[in-house]
């Protein structure tokens, strides 16, 4: 899917994958910038723009209803060709102790948004008979995950109304991806003050490694696209294995590894 004439709209794009979709695409497609860090988003800009690549930078905070009609809007252009739903974020602890308002702006930016954009963008890409979706779930969509259970219910979420649109629109010309990462070396682990220690690095992947397994994905009108081995062997038992199996393990992980060195923003560990 290359298209010099059409904008890739990436949400979340000042760092991390974002900023990555936005650095591979720049050869094939003109770009939409959104996020709320201007000064990052007008650097990426300025490098994707030496490339001859179109850059329009959309500085808007996702969680904002006026901003997100203004993002809303541009996503229904017929000029956007593909839209990565890449946004969000992540909190850990015990559900009952995290403060309840970061909970409720993932479930807003992981779900309403993704909707909403999702819904605007593929009205007119239906009509046109051409485009294509990258929402951005995670490996988290597969099981239950204690101390970080919000997140992981509203990337599942994020990973099925992605495989159901697909279905939908398989015929019509428009492609949609769910792209479920694992552990992957960005901004998102300090922002939820995860500690990264205690991950063994066979585990992690980087940024290149996702979008690349993403974009060959979107070459192959892949619906489901988990990036790197271990996590598809991950991906299929915890799929396979019962949910109370998978909670218990995946709880107790997170309590004996990850939370070991958890910062200070992570009191409930
Ligand atoms: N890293 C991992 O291990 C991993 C694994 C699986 C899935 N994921 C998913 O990958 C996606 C990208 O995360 P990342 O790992 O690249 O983390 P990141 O480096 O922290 O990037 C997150 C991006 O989301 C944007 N964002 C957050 N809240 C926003 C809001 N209210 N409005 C607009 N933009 C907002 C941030 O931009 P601003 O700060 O400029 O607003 C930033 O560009 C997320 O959906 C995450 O859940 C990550």
């Amino acid at each position: 899917m290359r298209n010099r004439e059409k904008f890739a709209l990436i949400t979340g794009a000042s760092s991390g994958l974002g900023k990555e979709f936005a650095l591979q695409l720049s050869d094939h497609f003109n770009l939409v910038l959104v996020g709320r860090n201007a000064e990052a988003l007008h650097e990426l800009a300025d490098t994707c723009s030496a490339q001859h690549t179109l850059c329009e930078v959309m500085v808007a905070d996702l969680s904002n209803p006026t901003d997100l009609a203004r993002v809303e809007a541009r996503a229904a252009k017929p000029n956007v060709g593909l839209l990565i739903n890449n946004a969000g974020f992540g909190t850990a602890g015990l559900f009952h102790e995290l403060p309840l308002e970061a909970e409720l702006a993932q479930v807003d930016l992981h779900v309403a948004v993704v909707t909403r954009l999702t819904h605007a963008a593929l009205k007119t890409m239906v009509a046109q008979k051409e485009g294509g979706i990258i929402n951005v779930s995670s490996i988290a969509a597969f099981q239950p995950a204690p101390y970080s259970a919000t997140y992981a219910a509203t990337k599942t979420f994020v990973r099925y109304f992605s495989e159901a649109i697909a279905e939908e629109v398989r015929s019509k010309g428009v492609y949609v991806q769910a792209l479920c990462p694992g552990f992957t070396h960005t901004e998102f682990h300090k922002r939820a003050a995860i500690s990264k220690n205690r991950i063994p690095e066979f585990m992690w992947s980087t940024v290149d490694e996702v979008v690349d397994a993403s974009l060959r994905a979107l070459e192959r009108r892949q619906v489901v696209c988990i990036p790197g081995a271990v996590n598809k062997v991950l991906a299929t038992l915890s799929d396979t294995a019962p949910t109370a199996l998978t909670a218990r393990v995946t709880g107790n992980l997170f309590r004996f590894g990850l939370a070991k060195d958890a910062g200070p923003g992570n009191p409930a560990l």
